[in-house]
């Protein structure tokens, strides 16, 4: 069987950092490379993390940087979750890795053209990279398999009443991709909340001791804290590594065919993900939208991905 190849766009970022150790070196993925946005930090800084966590785990793909900017608001960091440097908690060895020469777009576009099996783009940061490549070169969206996403939410968000950080960092790059007629997998905080790493959740990861989960253990607990100080949570909610874990194992999530508008108003529920679960609409569907996750999968397949 053939493995499926994936593109992870990312904004490490804490919980990006784990997505990229599950996606990476994986016999399951073919992981052809990883593009970096600004999000939960600039882009120098989620540029420098992406580099730091595959030279650590020696994943050797191409990691081009992307946008530093969304595509019409202004830039929004999240500090108060992943830190000064966007991912506080680990002290990296002296990089000697470098970022591929390509832009990120250019990658997506170059990468997906030319490929002979469809690629499945993973986005765990604000949509900007992919919209803008799908700007650029429309073709593209014949070679992609499915885009999937960690972000939005049918329920509350988590910046605003209304919106999720992803979706709300760049609003009208996500309106791009969700009207591209791409399938789409949107994998929300209704079933990233339910993914949340407990303190009995550390204790099993650190029990491997391996070097992943040591990264692991040391970056969730300052995550923890932080989202302790933000939402008084006990654990954080470990959104981004859903959409790999789906990937190797798509029967974790239940998926609900919907369509999703996402509202670029600039009012105050700008950024929504606005899902018509009860098809009140009956607009066309465009978006396989995640519903629950068998969370103890989920933490299966972490622990697989730290052993290996
Ligand atoms: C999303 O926002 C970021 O802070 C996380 O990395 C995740 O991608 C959750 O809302
Ligand atoms: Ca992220």
């Amino acid at each position: 069987m053939n493995t499926r190849k994936i593109i992870l766009d990312c904004d490490p970022g804490h919980d990006d950092a784990i997505a990229i150790l599950l996606a990476g070196n994986n016999p399951k993925l073919d992981l052809l490379g990883i593009t970096v946005v600004a999000g939960n930090q600039t882009l120098e800084k989620t540029g420098i993390n992406t580099l730091n966590i595959c030279q650590y785990l020696d994943i050797d793909v191409p990691i081009c940087l992307g946008s530093a900017n969304p595509i019409i608001k202004n830039i929004e960091i999240c500090d108060v979750i992943h830190g000064e440097t966007g991912l506080d908690g680990f002290d990296f060895e002296p990089l000697r890795r470098d970022f591929d020469k390509r832009n990120a777009i250019e990658f997506i576009v170059q990468t997906v053209k030319e490929s002979k099996e469809k690629i499945t783009i993973v986005t765990t940061g604000p949509m900007t990279n992919l919209a803008l490549a799908i700007k650029y070169d429309p073709m593209i969206l014949q070679n992609i398999e499915e885009v999937v996403l960690m972000g939005g939410s049918y329920a509350n968000g988590n910046v605003s009443p209304a919106a999720e950080f992803n979706i709300f960092s760049d609003p009208e790059a996500a309106y791009i991709v969700f009207n591209s007629d791409v399938k789409v997998t949107m994998i929300g905080l209704d079933v990233t909340r339910k993914v949340l790493v407990l303190p009995e959740i550390i204790s099993r990861m650190e029990k491997i001791n391996s070097k992943a989960s040591v990264l692991f253990t040391k970056l969730m607990k300052v995550f923890n804290e932080n989202q302790n100080k933000v939402f008084g949570l006990a654990g954080g909610p470990l959104h981004d590594p859903v959409t790999i874990a789906y990937l190797l194992d798509p029967s974790i999530l239940e998926l609900k065919p919907v369509h999703c508008d996402i509202d670029i108003s600039h009012g105050s529920s700008y950024g929504r993900t606005n899902c018509d679960i009860f098809d009140y609409m009956h607009l066309e569907k465009n978006t396989y939208l995640a519903m629950d996750i068998s969370t103890s999968k989920f933490w299966d397949i972490v622990e697989e991905g730290l052993k290996r």
